[in-house]
C-alpha cells in the first residue's frame, strides 16, 4: 500500500490539514504561528490525505520538524517513517547540516519511531508543555511537562 504514497507540498491548510496536524499538536494557534513561515507536505494514498509533515528553518543550517501525523487508521503501516525518511532527504539536498525534532516526554511511540529512524536525543526542554499550553495534556497516564529534543546530522 505504501507504494502509493504520493507525498508534495501545499500551501493553504484545510481542514482536513488541520484534523491531522492537532493529532500532533493541540494548540491551535501554536500551529497557525508556525504554519507562517513552514514548508508544508501532505501524503496521499490514491487521494486521499493519510499525512503532514511541517519544517521550519530555525537556525541557517538547521531544520525542525514542527510537526508530523498520520491518520490513525493509516498508522503503523511505515507513513510515519516514510515522513520522516523524505524530511531528511529533503534538508540533505538543500546541504542542511541538521535536522530536529522535539516530543513529549510521554510520547513513548514517538520516541520510539524517532530513533528507529536515526535521531539521536540531545535534551529536555523542561516545562515546555506546562509554560506553552493552556491546558493540560495527560499522554500514557501522565501528566505531560517536558519537551525531549532529538537531532540527526545530515
Ligand atoms: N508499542 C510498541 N510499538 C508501537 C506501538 C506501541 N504501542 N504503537 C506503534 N508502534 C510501532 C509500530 O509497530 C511501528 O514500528 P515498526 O515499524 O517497527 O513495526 C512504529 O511504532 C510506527 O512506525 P510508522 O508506522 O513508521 O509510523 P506511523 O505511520 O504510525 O506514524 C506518528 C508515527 C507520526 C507518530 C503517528 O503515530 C501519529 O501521527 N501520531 C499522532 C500524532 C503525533 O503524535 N505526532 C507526533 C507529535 S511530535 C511532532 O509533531 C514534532
Ligand atoms: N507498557 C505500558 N506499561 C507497562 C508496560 C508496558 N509494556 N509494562 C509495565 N507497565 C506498567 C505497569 O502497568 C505499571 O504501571 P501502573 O502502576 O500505572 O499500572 C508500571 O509499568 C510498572 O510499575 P511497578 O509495578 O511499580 O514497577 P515494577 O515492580 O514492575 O518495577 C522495574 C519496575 C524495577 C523497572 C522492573 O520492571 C525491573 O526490574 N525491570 C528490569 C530491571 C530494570 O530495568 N531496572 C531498571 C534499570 S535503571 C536502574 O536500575 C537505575
Amino acid at each position: 500500500m505504501n507504494n502509493q504514497l504520493d507525498i508534495q507540498p501545499f500551501t493553504q491548510a484545510s481542514s482536513r490539514h488541520y484534523d491531522l496536524l492537532l493529532t500532533a499538536d493541540p494548540a491551535k494557534q501554536l500551529v497557525d504561528a508556525y504554519l507562517k513561515r513552514s514548508i508544508n507536505f501532505e501524503a496521499n494514498i490514491n487521494g486521499v490525505l493519510v499525512g503532514v509533515l511541517i519544517l521550519i528553518e530555525t537556525r541557517p543550517e538547521t531544520i525542525e520538524i514542527v510537526n508530523i501525523a498520520v491518520a490513525s487508521t493509516y498508522q503503523n503501516q511505515g507513513i510515519g517513517s516514510r515522513l520522516l525518511n523524505f524530511a531528511t532527504n529533503w534538508a540533505k539536498d538543500r546541504h542542511y547540516r541538521v535536522i530536529e525534532i522535539g516530543t513529549g516526554s510521554t510520547s513513548f511511540d514517538q520516541l520510539y519511531v524517532y530513533q528507529k529512524n536515526g535521531f539521536r536525543l540531545v535534551g529536555i526542554d523542561q516545562d515546555f508543555f506546562t509554560r506553552n499550553y493552556t491546558e493540560p495534556i495527560i499522554e500514557n497516564k501522565l501528566v505531560l511537562k517536558d519537551m525531549v529534543r532529538l537531532r540527526k546530522y545530515l
